[in-house]
């Protein structure tokens, strides 16, 4: 429901715009705290996320605690305007505690242990690591309670990787025994263990996947991954104990990290009171900008949706550069790109980093501050200019959007399509196919939530299910009364074909989902890329789609049973037969694309079904190539975010009934022109 939320912090209810702040790097550079502040004001920032990597300089030894350096850091910040999103410091351990307890090291896929070093690299399960975090995070929050400063909690950073040491293996077993009622005969039948003979007769001989032992029994992979989210999200509520505890009201996040493929997020999402995430793309890279422009759009989306509509925060984000190769944001791109994480829902913009380190492998990694020092880069500029934009949005803070249209992208799914190893790999397509549906939308200035199974479905008038491999307990039934009541489902090959235990449905594909798409795959075709065949839209379908559109390696064979057929194969032994079909259910309508397909066929496709099914807009206007608008509203209020990420001036029509320019103040109608790489925020009047 479109609703304005409330801001992040009661104490600053403004967009948030700062950076990774780590003093504890600078402790012995002499008046560089006064400096740093001086540059902040200049800079138009308000909010550093502070102490990210600082657990050595908080604790040198073991209970020997030095909160000198941060209470001058939280004091200076305070005193200049400028609030403190306090770190706890768990994402990299002190030397002297990997020393002593070895234990809280990770152990590898490979079994080995890791060597003190790196970071985000530690044992989940070690219980003196769960202390130890807990005490330093309790000191932290006792320290800080009150400090006029202190407006959010950003607990540890990018949690990743999995532990394979004996604790975690001991916990995985215990996760299994409770998930599998202590039965082992269930376990043993859920996995398929008989295949290859890999029955368990104890508990104890189940062991974690690796490299040199198991690596093939697919539902042992899922459960392990599912193990492996819990005890991250178990390791995270451990980490947040004490600061609820202290400070019950100050918003506690960790930073996600978009499409991160090894953590559920939906699973961790509804410990967070605010979603967070780390967003790198790739501009000017060798895909044209707008490319990067709607598969960026698609993880903003995703964490947008990790809350319900929520708005969350760009917790990172280059002010330049990142690694890899150097390239730089061109002029315009860095006030854009910003611009895109607010308009698809964030009520901040925050960079890694404010300073640049003067050692270490991130010392050429783009900051706000660079080795000079001083203010007068390009970069600084840029990074100003989003200071002083951010604060003339304070109307659009904490409004959202409602989508009719939703995409379902879905973590399990995921991880069961990519173990597939027979049909060609494409299974491991699936991002990339969900972001070619979701492109269609993007360029026609369709709002889209990205949901997975678990979401409530009732309130949207179309859903895309790309390669809906694992269908989840109650995915069918809820999909069933969806179109039932007049929803419009597309759903394409590779659906419905395995349970949550990636055991395969039995008496026909696509298994639950035979009902409502109508018809039974057969077989699956994968072709080589010098193969061609080509789809022929039927002569007066429903869609009114004409033409042939290129298969691009996936041509499923199928036999429509209450479906309508709207295209067909064009060669080879199965020319003729259906590749779209179009089945009627309830009120609603099922769309089934057997074929994998080219973007000039979704193309034709959405365009056609959109100009049947009008779901919400964010501005009625036909968009150039390049150019994509997007909606936040609080149900009265309606902002338009028209962004042009295309190398030239665009022109949009927008029509007379009027905006008004949300920095400018000034009315506009009719037609706008975009520079390249230009936007403008309107509201509907
Ligand atoms: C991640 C980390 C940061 C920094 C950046 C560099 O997002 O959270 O600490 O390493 O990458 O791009
Ligand atoms: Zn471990």
């Amino acid at each position: 429901m479109a609703k304005k939320y409330p801001p992040i912090s009661s104490k600053y209810p403004h967009f948030l715009h700062g950076a990774d702040y780590n003093p504890d790097q600078w402790k012995d550079t002499p008046g560089i705290l006064g400096e740093d502040m001086r540059l902040m004001k200049l800079a138009h920032v308000n909010a550093m996320s502070v102490g990210i990597f600082s657990w050595a300089a908080l604790e040198p030894e073991e209970g020997r605690f030095e909160f000198g350096w941060l209470d001058e850091a939280m004091d200076a910040l305070y005193e200049n305007g400028i609030y403190a999103i306090l770190a706890t410091p768990s994402a990299a351990r002190p030397a002297w505690l990997s020393q002593k307890y070895p234990e809280v090291q990770q152990v590898r896929p490979d079994r080995v242990r890791a060597l003190f070093g790196e970071r985000q690299n530690h044992c989940y399960t070690s219980p003196i690591f769960r202390e130890k975090v807990r005490t330093v995070n309790r000191k932290l929050a006792e320290r800080y309670k009150d400090h006029p400063a202190l407006i959010a909690w950003h607990v540890s950073n990018e949690y990743m990787g999995y532990c394979n040491c004996e604790l975690c293996e001991a916990a995985f077993r215990d996760w299994l025994k409770i998930k599998y009622e202590n039965d082992l005969d269930r376990l043993n039948k859920a996995w398929w263990t008989s295949f290859w003979g890999h029955t368990y007769s104890s508990w104890e001989q189940i062991e974690a996947p690796a490299p040199h032992g198991s690596k093939t029994l697919h539902a042992l992979n899922l459960d392990w991954k599912r193990f492996c989210t819990h005890n991250i999200t178990e390791f995270y509520k451990n980490e947040i104990a004490p600061l609820k505890e202290i400070t019950p009201d100050i918003p506690v996040t960790t930073n996600l990290m978009g499409t991160y493929p090894d953590i559920n997020y939906h699973q961790l999402a509804p410990y967070l009171d605010v979603i967070s995430w780390d967003n790198y793309p790739r501009w000017h890279s060798d895909s044209p900008d707008r490319e990067i422009a709607f598969n960026t759009a698609f993880k903003h989306d995703i964490n947008r949706c990790l809350k319900d509509g929520q708005p969350f925060m760009l917790m990172e984000s280059t002010p330049s550069n990142t690694h890899g190769m150097a390239k730089l944001k061109r002029p315009g791109m860095h006030l854009l790109s910003s611009i895109q994480a607010v308009a698809h829902g964030a009520d901040t913009v925050q960079y890694f980093q404010w300073r640049k380190n003067r050692g270490g492998v991130e010392k050429f990694h783009g900051a706000v501050v660079g080795h000079s020092g001083h203010e007068n880069t390009r970069v600084f500029k840029d990074v100003t200019e989003v200071g002083k934009t951010l604060e003339k949005l304070d109307s659009v803070l904490g409004t959202t959007v409602s989508p009719d249209v939703a995409i379902i992208y879905d973590w399990e799914n995921r991880w069961a399509l990519n173990d597939i190893v027979a049909i060609g790999g494409h299974g491991r397509d699936y991002e990339n196919t969900s972001v070619q549906h979701y492109k269609e939308l993007w360029k026609r200035g369709i709002p889209v939530d990205i949901i997975d199974q678990t979401a409530d479905f009732a309130g949207y008038k179309l859903i895309v299910a790309p390669m809906l491999y694992l269908v989840r307990p109650g995915t069918a039934a809820k999909l069933e009364s969806f179109v039932e009541k007049g929803g419009t489902l597309v759903i394409t090959y590779f659906s419905g074909m395995v349970d949550e235990n990636d055991l395969c449905f039995l008496g026909g594909f696509p298994g639950p989902l035979r009902k409502i798409i109508g018809v039974w795959v057969e077989e699956t075709d994968t072709l080589y890329e010098y193969d061609e065949n080509y789809v022929t839209a039927c002569e007066n379908n429903e869609l009114d789609l004409s033409g042939e559109y290129r298969t691009a390696g996936v041509c499923e064979l199928v036999h429509p049973e209450t479906a309508s057929v709207l295209a067909v194969y064009k060669d080879d032994f199965y020319a003729g037969r259906a590749a779209l079909t179009v089945n009627s259910f309830g009120s609603g309508k099922v769309y089934y694309m057997a074929f994998k397909n080219n973007d000039d066929f979704l193309t034709a496709f959405y365009g056609r079904l959109i100009e049947r099914i009008k779901p919400l807009k964010a501005v009625d206007a036909d968009l150039p190539e390049g150019v994509t608008a997007q909606l936040r509203t609080d149900g009265e209020r309606e902002f338009v975010f028209l962004m042009n990420f295309a190398t030239e001036e665009r022109c949009v029509n927008i029509g007379g009934k009027g905006f008004k320019d949300v920095l400018t103040g000034e009315s506009v109608i009719n037609e706008i022109r975009l520079q390249k790489y230009g936007f403008r925020i309107l509201e509907r009047l």
